[in-house]
């Protein structure tokens, strides 16, 4: 007989269970001040881990960060009732909601879909995402040479987790750039190492940005290209974060760009001519019924 079981962890998440948290979750958890709140659950399958889910409470609101089962414990009933001792307890600290954010396809987007709707939950927004498999541009000209050993980040690159202070300051204050795309906006969603600058003179003149949003997904959070930035600059850009991606998974991950302007639209085919999957990045929120 299968027995099902959960766990709460701390702020160190055990080994067994750390595979089955987001990259960026685990670091933000081991990083924050003991008087932020955030619940931590192992699921385990006959004792063995299986799956884990990070929420943040804020005042009023929690935010899952992280959810994931493990592939092999799927359907059968697992994140149901995880999701359920998430709300119980979001009811006990007197909280209004619980808000999702996920980029899935098929039966994975069906399922959460379904998780959220037996909840009482609304299906906010839902936008098309472009997910691209690396094995589908390994022979790409433009960006399939950062998927192959010996290629060599420009030297005019750096990644975000090396920038100087002032040329972070830089970044963030470029009158250029809108807000929305500011990495000081963007927050978690900046992973230093998936994030990299152009620089010319010591000046940042172009970055893209990216973050892991699951198990071997990477998804690009904002790209900026300035006046003084040379011809050639943003495809190397791409390929240090591409190449970021595959030295972080070890290879077959997909890679997720919005198509939300004809520019990024275009960029999606750039890649892979065409070949990419429509994923839907879906923004839901699940009200908490308060204990009175
Ligand atoms: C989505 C996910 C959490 C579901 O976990 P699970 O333990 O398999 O889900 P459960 O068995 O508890 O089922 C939950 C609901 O989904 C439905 N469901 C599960 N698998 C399904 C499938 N393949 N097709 C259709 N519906 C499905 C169940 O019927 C149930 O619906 P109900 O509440 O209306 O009864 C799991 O597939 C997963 O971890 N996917 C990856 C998620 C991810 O990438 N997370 C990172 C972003 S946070």
């Amino acid at each position: 007989m299968v027995n099902i079981s959960f766990c709460r962890l701390g702020r160190i998440i055990p080994e067994s269970f750390a595979g089955y948290v987001l990259p960026y979750v685990r670091r933000q958890i081991s990083r924050a001040d003991n008087g932020s709140s955030y619940m931590v659950i192992g699921a385990m399958w006959n004792g063995l881990a299986c799956g884990a889910a990070v929420v943040k409470w804020e005042e009023n609101e929690g935010n899952l960060l992280s959810l994931f089962i493990d592939p092999k414990a799927r359907r059968c009933g697992i994140a149901e009732p995880m999701s359920d001792l998430i709300l119980e307890e979001g009811a006990a600290l007197g909280k209004d909601s619980l808000n999702l954010e996920y980029i899935l396809k098929d039966e994975e987007l069906t399922a959460m879909d379904a998780l959220v709707r037996a909840r009482g939950g609304d299906l906010d927004t839902s936008d098309p995402v472009c997910g691209m498999k690396s094995e589908d541009f390994l022979d790409s000209p433009l960006v399939g040479p950062a998927l192959h050993a010996g290629w060599k980040r420009p030297g005019s690159i750096v990644l975000f987790s090396e920038l100087t202070p002032a040329q972070l300051d830089a970044v963030n204050t470029e009158t250029g750039l809108p807000f929305y795309l500011r990495p000081s906006f963007l927050g978690e969603r900046v992973d230093p190492a998936l994030s990299a600058v152009y620089l010319v003179d010591d000046e940042p003149v172009a970055f893209v940005l990216g973050f892991q949003s699951g198990d071997r997904m990477f998804c690009q959070s904002s790209v900026w290209r300035g006046p003084n930035a040379p011809e050639g600059s943003f495809r190397a850009l791409i390929c240090t974060q591409i190449n970021q991606c595959w030295y972080r998974s070890g290879g077959n991950f997909v890679f997720f760009i919005s198509p939300i302007n004809p520019r990024s639209a275009a960029m999606a085919e750039w890649f892979t001519g065409g070949n990419y999957d429509p994923y839907t990045q879906r923004d839901a929120e699940i009200p908490i019924n308060r204990e009175e």
